[in-house]
């Protein structure tokens, strides 16, 4: 990775928010249409009071308030991004702010969804910390990441297999070492990534109060899994649960 730069000076998802908004809703990415949407969708049906954190072009907050009477808010920091939503979705609710500094009450939330969010943004620990304030007791947290193992710096597809002789490999890179800085995901698209591991993931969370009901690791779709055969995941997907009293 190259070095870090300061997401927020550098307006970054301004600059890249037209290249997500074509990939996500012309469904470039398999994942959104086969998992994350549906699964979003369904895990809030009961819910009333949803916060989307990071919502980018409002993918997650259209369909969830779309499949229910649930009351759906998307924030996000780039403005951009939430333009794009606000086009989607006139009668949404769009917010401007930083997930490391929400703009609501405790306890305002029965549900928080995080979707590619969270391995963006710098301060785990404050991010979280803020989500689990918002969030009721017994409010429904889920997490989806770019799988921190499979995904992380140095990992992907190993080019140099020779068909019928040797296999696809999915290398896996530096996983132990948490880093931060920009990747370029795709030609002249740089984001900000912070790489964590799984433990600190799950680590975070439950010092902030989570318990954790369900952890998904989903085959990996598209090119790679036509080339692989589907044998590894993309994503790592977190459903967890705000217990009803404070830990730290
Ligand atoms: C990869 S996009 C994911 C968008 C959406 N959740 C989805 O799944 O389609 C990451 C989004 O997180 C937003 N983001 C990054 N850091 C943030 C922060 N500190 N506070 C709020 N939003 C942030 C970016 O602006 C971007 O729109």
């Amino acid at each position: 990775m190259e070095p870090k730069m300061n997401s927020k000076q550098e307006n970054i998802w301004d600059l890249n928010s037209k290249w997500w908004f074509e990939n996500v809703e012309n469904g470039n990415f398999p994942e959104y249409s086969e998992i994350i949407v549906p699964l979003s969708s369904k895990l809030f049906l009961e819910r009333e009071r949803i916060l989307d954190v990071g919502t980018g072009s409002g993918i997650l907050a259209r369909n969830i308030a779309n499949n229910s009477p649930t009351h759906v808010i998307g924030l996000d920091l780039s403005l951009e991004q939430l333009l794009n939503a606000v086009a989607q979705d006139r009668d949404g609710i769009y917010i401007q702010s930083d997930s490391c500094k929400l703009p609501f009450g405790s306890n305002t939330f029965d549900g928080v969804v995080a979707s590619m969010v969270l391995e963006h943004v710098e301060s785990l620990q404050d991010a979280v910390s803020e989500i689990s304030r918002v969030l009721q007791p017994n409010g429904l947290f889920l997490t989806i990441l770019n799988h921190p193992i499979f995904q992380c710096p140095g990992s992907g597809l190993v080019e140099d297999y020779e068909v019928g002789i040797n296999n696809p490999q999915w290398g896996v890179g530096d996983y132990l070492t948490e880093s931060s800085g920009i990747e370029e995901i795709s030609e002249g698209i740089r984001i900000p990534f912070e790489h964590r591991t799984i433990s600190t993931y799950i680590n975070t969370f439950v010092q902030h109060g989570f318990r954790i009901k369900r952890v998904l690791e989903p085959k990996i779709m598209g090119r790679e899994s036509d080339i692989l055969g589907g044998n590894i995941p993309r994503l790592l997907v977190i459903i967890s649960e705000m217990t009803a009293f404070e830990i730290i």
